[in-house]
This record gives structure tokens, C-alpha cells and sequence, in this order.
């Protein structure tokens, strides 16, 4: 048991599958369209689930056939959803154009995560209750804001994905124990591009930062150490959404089990490096057995 909370976004992903993205202004012809759960929150849920994590996801879906659906995915996968509400309207969607090369570009729309304002104190019991609480931004920054105060007031350890990216406030760096951007959003929070330099820029802030950086792996930084490299798996990938989701599910539940980083971040870059072989984001994450047989 490893007691992991998320505070995050589902958002069903319509998902269109196009040889290359299209300029401004232009018009392609596409080869295939899904519809398929995601959303950074429940993603991460899923992927830690999956991973072998005892997980519980506050949020919210709509009242129609895409939360249904998003609800289903988080159950089946082994998720609690006593604290995802059913918010009026619709649930989040988000609008994904994934190209030949398996990158993507996403409009999303909030929905029904942008009801979910404030906690109250079922959610506060919740976290209390866990070992760590994972964040990302897809939610109202006042929710978030709130699960990290509460993750402060009672120990909880906090993972921060720093996506979609966006200034931080102070109190939200304060109350994170683990910062976790991608390159881009590493370099945009600490306006420095290198990874090294961005990781010791963020360091002022946060005690500890992993940097993904895709196929190259990732950076692990803490204070008063040497930065490590840890690479990734080599592998082709068809469709990279939700990878870096499905490494911080797979960190936080290796993290749990009280492994060193080193060995946490080669174990998620393994379940990630599974991720981006397969479509969609839900659909592509990996269970524990694969992971552990990826990464031996
Ligand atoms: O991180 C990937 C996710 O970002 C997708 O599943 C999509 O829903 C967007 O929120
Ligand atoms: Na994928």
C-alpha cells in the first residue's frame, strides 16, 4: 500500500491521428479519430494504479456519456472515485492532433474540472490519509492551491507537474517536495533553457526536481547533490500523450515503496518508454508485471 492522492483533471481526449499538424489557417485530411480518457490527473491515477499504487483521485466529470466513461476508466484501473464528482455540464475535453513523428499539439477544455474551485473537508481527510499527493495545473489553481495546504498541514509529500505551464505562485513552490516539468516547462518556470541550469534555478525553490526529457530520459536534481542522468529505454514512439503522466504515476508509486531515486526514475522512465509505443493516454499505460520486465 502506497496511499496516493491525486488532485487533478479528467478530460476525454478526441483524439485525431494526421500524418503532420496543420499551419494556421490550413486545412488536412486526417487518417483516424478516437475518443479516449485522459486528462493529466487521471491519467497520473491510472498510470499509479496500474503501477501497483493504492490510489484515491479528487475531481470532477461532467454529467454526460464522457464522464461516464472517464469514471469507468479510473474504477477499472483500480482507482477510488468516492471523491470525483459529477459536476453539471459537460466533462473536459481535450482536442489532440498526434502526428507521424507521435508528437501532438492540445487545445483543452476545461469543463466540468473548472467547477472544481475549493476543497472541503472530505477531500482534506483524504489527503491526510496519504502517503503522497499528486498535482498538476488543469485544475482552478485555488483547488489546487487548497490541496497543497492541506498536504503541508498533515506531511503529506507533494509531486508537482507544472503542466499546462504557468507562473507559480510563491505558496505553491513552498508546499511542493517534488517539482516535475518536462524540459519546456522547466525552461519556461526558470527562463534558462539548459536542463542543468534550469534544474539549479528550480532548486532555489523546491528541494527536489526530476526533468523529463523525453527520449533522453531525465535529469534527477536535489539540494547539496550531484545532478544524475538516468536515460531512457530506446524505443519508437507512435504516440508520446500522456508519458510524462505515466512516469510521475509509476515515480510516486516507486517513490512509496521507499526506493532510491535513482531506481524510481529508471523504473517510470521504463513505464513511460511502454506509454509512448501505444495510442491514446489511458490506453497506453502499462501494468506492473510489463514495467518490471521493461526495466530488468
Ligand atoms: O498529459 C496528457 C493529457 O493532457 C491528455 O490526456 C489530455 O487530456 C491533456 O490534459
Ligand atoms: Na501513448
Amino acid at each position: 500500500m502506497t496511499g496516493i492522492v491525486v488532485l487533478g483533471s479528467t478530460n476525454m481526449d478526441l483524439v485525431a491521428y494526421v500524418a503532420r499538424a496543420p499551419k494556421h489557417g490550413e486545412t488536412v485530411t486526417g487518417r483516424e479519430f478516437r475518443t479516449i480518457p485522459g486528462g493529466k490527473g487521471a491519467n497520473q491515477a491510472v498510470a499509479a494504479a496500474r503501477a501497483g499504487g493504492d490510489v484515491a483521485m479528487i475531481g470532477a466529470v461532467g454529467a454526460d456519456e464522457f464522464g461516464v466513461r472517464l469514471r469507468h476508466t479510473l474504477t477499472s484501473s483500480g482507482v477510488d472515485t468516492d471523491l470525483l464528482h459529477t459536476a453539471e455540464g459537460p466533462s473536459g475535453t481535450a482536442h489532440i492532433v498526434v502526428d507521424d513523428e507521435g508528437g501532438n499539439a492540445i487545445v483543452v477544455v476545461p469543463g466540468a474540472n473548472g467547477t472544481l474551485t475549493a476543497l472541503g473537508p472530505g477531500e482534506e481527510t483524504l489527503i491526510s490519509t496519504a502517503a503522497s499527493l499528486l498535482l498538476q495545473l488543469e485544475l482552478p489553481l485555488s483547488a489546487v492551491l487548497d490541496g497543497a495546504r492541506a498536504a503541508k498541514r498533515h506531511g503529506v509529500r507533494t509531486i508537482l507537474t507544472p503542466a499546462p505551464v504557468q507562473p507559480l505562485p510563491p505558496e505553491l513552490l513552498t508546499a511542493t517536495d517534488l517539482l516535475v516539468p518536462n524540459e519546456h516547462e522547466a525552461a519556461a518556470l526558470a527562463g534558462v533553457a539548459d536542463p542543468h541550469a534550469a534544474a539549479e534555478v528550480l532548486l532555489r525553490q523546491v528541494p527536489e526536481v526530476v526533468i523529463t526529457l523525453g527520449a533522453a530520459g531525465c535529469l534527477y536534481a536535489a539540494r547539496g547533490a550531484e545532478p544524475v542522468t538516468v536515460p531512457a529505454p530506446k524505443v519508437t514512439a507512435v504516440d508520446t500523450t500522456g508519458a510524462g503522466d505515466t512516469f510521475v504515476g509509476a515515480l510516486a508509486v516507486a517513490i512509496g515503496e521507499g526506493r532510491p531515486m535513482d531506481a524510481a526514475t529508471r523504473w517510470a522512465s521504463a513505464a513511460a518508454a511502454l506509454c509512448v509505443q501505444r495510442h491514446g493516454a489511458s490506453t497506453s499505460m502499462p501494468y506492473r508485471p510489463e514495467i518490471d520486465e521493461a526495466a530488468s
